[in-house]
Parts: structure tokens; C-alpha cells; sequence
């Protein structure tokens, strides 16, 4: 049996994806209406959110501009009903602005950078899913995918405040998945790994931290923005539609390993008999 390829088409859908302004956010709005999506596109930053729109709409498709601080519940609410009058429904939901604030031990971090992440990462998604969920129940269909993180897979030291909120993200896809599944609203978590952005240049510019951390990278490079837009047209499309509670990784193999890259230089010595 063949796959049409039309099965992981947009045409005809309308998105809403936060953190458009730049990153992975932008790559995947770009994705969206390059496979046939109107896209509305949300960050703080209108004239950065501007040029995003300008290329959604080379491509032939309606952009909306929201500038939304996605912390703020009023502001959520307000961009999920204009993206709905400007668009006509809703039938895609990215959560994806997030980041971790600072990086480094947990006995420095201080009560404002732990509320600071819960806010970014954490209250925004319940925000949007309470605000979209709303629509997309009564439409009977739509597809919410959360932008999670390999951080929230297993423990990682000097980064314990994200990795403890990009956990409850797929803990709260996992849910909110099994509650509308009657409803025809899937729910799925994209799991990144180490990808060059803004939020991890102070990382990937710095050799010996880039080296470090590619040592637990089996395939043993960073991953661009462009490396996650398959998986988020994957799952907003008809191609997903049995595909809900998920989370799906795309970490070049990092989470499939215990201790694998010790090993892995051990080998590069030469054959262990034991
Ligand atoms: N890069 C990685 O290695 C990696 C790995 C795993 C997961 N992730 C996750 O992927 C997502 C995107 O990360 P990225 O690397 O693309 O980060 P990024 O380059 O820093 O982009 C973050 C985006 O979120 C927006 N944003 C930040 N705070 C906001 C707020 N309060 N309200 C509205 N928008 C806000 C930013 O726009 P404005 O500043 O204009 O508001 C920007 O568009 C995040 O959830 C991150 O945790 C990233």
C-alpha cells in the first residue's frame, strides 16, 4: 500500500505558534505554511514577528501578528480569540516559547528565576491549552503539540529548575491527550535535544562547552531548528491522527544511552576482551 503524500498536508489548516519570533518557533511557522497553513504568529517582538509574516506570506499563506507576553493569561486569551476572527478557526496549537533564564547550580537559584521558569515554560502552556483547548473541543478537532525537552526526560544538573517544568509539559500532554481524545483533539509533546538557537548560543559559541556536550550526542552534532519542523508537521497533520499522549524525541540518540559515550571511547582504544 502506498502513503499519499497529502496526508501530512496543511492545506486548508490555521496555526498558532508561540515563540514565532526566531528559533525553532520560526522554523516550524515556516514549515506550516510552506505545507499549507495559515499561521498565526506570537512572541514579544512585533517587528521581529513582522518579517517572519512577510515570508508566510511569500509562501501564499495568511499570517497573523500577535505580540503576547505568553506569562500573561489576558494576553493568551485575547490572542487565541483574534487568531480565531482573523483565521476563521483553530486547528493547530504550538507551545513553544520557553527557555531556562540562566543556567547553574541549584543552590543558587534564587525564588524569582524558579517562578520566572514556571511562567515561561509551565503557565503559559496551561494558559494556551485552557484558552485553544476551549476552541478546538467545540470545533471537535485540532492538534496541540508542546515543545518539551530532553532536559525534562532525565535529571540534568545545572539546569534542575528546566528540567523540572519541561517534565510537567509532557506529564501534562500525557493528560490532557487521554481527556479530549473523545473530543478529536490530539495532544503530543516534541522532545528537541541540543539545537543552535539563541537560547543555547552561550553553548554551542564556546568549543570546550559545545565538545563537552556533544560527548553525550551519539550523533555527535547540534541540531538545527530545521531538524525539529518534521516532527511538528508530522503531528499536526491527518498522518498523526491516531498519534496522541506522545512524545516524540529528536535528540541525534542522546536519551537511548546510559553511559554510552564512555563506553563509546573506550572502544576507540581498541577491542576489551573480559
Ligand atoms: N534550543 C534548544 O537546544 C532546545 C532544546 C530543547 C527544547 N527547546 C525548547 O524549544 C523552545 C524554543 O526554544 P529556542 O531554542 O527556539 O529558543 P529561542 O531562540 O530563545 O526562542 C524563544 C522564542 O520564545 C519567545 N518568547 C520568549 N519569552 C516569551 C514570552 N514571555 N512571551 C512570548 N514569547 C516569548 C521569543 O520571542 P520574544 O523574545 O520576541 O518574545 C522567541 O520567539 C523552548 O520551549 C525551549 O525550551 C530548545
Amino acid at each position: 500500500m502506498s502513503v499519499p503524500l497529502s496526508l501530512f498536508s496543511l492545506e486548508g489548516r490555521t496555526a498558532l505558534v508561540t515563540g514565532a519570533s526566531r528559533g525553532i518557533g520560526r522554523a516550524i511557522a515556516l514549515a506550516y505554511a510552506e505545507a499549507g497553513a495559515d499561521v498565526a504568529l506570537l512572541a514579544r517582538s512585533t517587528d521581529a514577528l513582522r518579517e517572519v509574516a512577510e515570508l508566510v506570506e511569500k509562501l501564499g499563506r495568511q499570517a497573523v501578528v500577535l505580540t503576547c507576553d505568553v506569562g500573561e493569561e489576558d494576553q493568551v486569551r485575547a490572542a487565541v480569540a483574534d487568531t480565531v476572527s482573523q483565521l476563521g478557526r483553530l486547528d493547530v496549537l504550538v507551545n513553544n516559547a520557553g527557555g531556562f533564564g540562566f543556567a547553574g547550580p541549584f543552590l543558587d537559584l534564587r525564588a524569582e528565576d524558579w517562578a520566572r521558569a514556571i511562567r515561561l515554560n509551565l503557565d503559559s502552556v496551561v494558559y494556551f491549552c485552557r484558552a485553544a483547548g476551549r476552541v478546538m473541543v467545540r470545533q471537535g478537532s485540532g492538534s496541540v503539540i508542546n515543545i518539551g525537552s530532553v532536559s525534562g526526560v532525565g535529571g540534568v544538573p545545572m539546569l534542575s529548575h528546566y528540567a523540572a517544568v519541561k517534565a510537567a509539559t509532557a506529564s501534562l500532554t500525557r493528560s490532557l491527550a487521554a481527556e479530549w481524545a473523545a473530543s478529536g483533539v490530539r495532544v503530543n509533546c516534541v522532545v528537541p535535544g541540543w539545537i543552535t538557537t539563541e537560547l543555547t548560543k552561550a553553548m554551542s559559541g564556546q568549543q570546550e562547552i559545545s565538545d563537552g556536550l556533544l560527548r553525550a550526542v551519539p550523533a555527535g552534532r547540534w541540531g538545527d531548528p530545521e531538524d525539529v519542523v518534521g516532527a511538528a508537521v508530522y503531528l499536526a497533520s491527518d498522518a498523526a491522527k491516531l498519534t496522541t499522549g506522545s512524545c516524540l524525541t529528536l535528540d541525534g540518540g542522546m536519551t537511548s544511552t546510559i553511559g554510552g559515550p564512555t563506553l563509546v571511547d573506550l572502544l576507540a582504544m581498541g577491542r576489551i576482551e573480559v
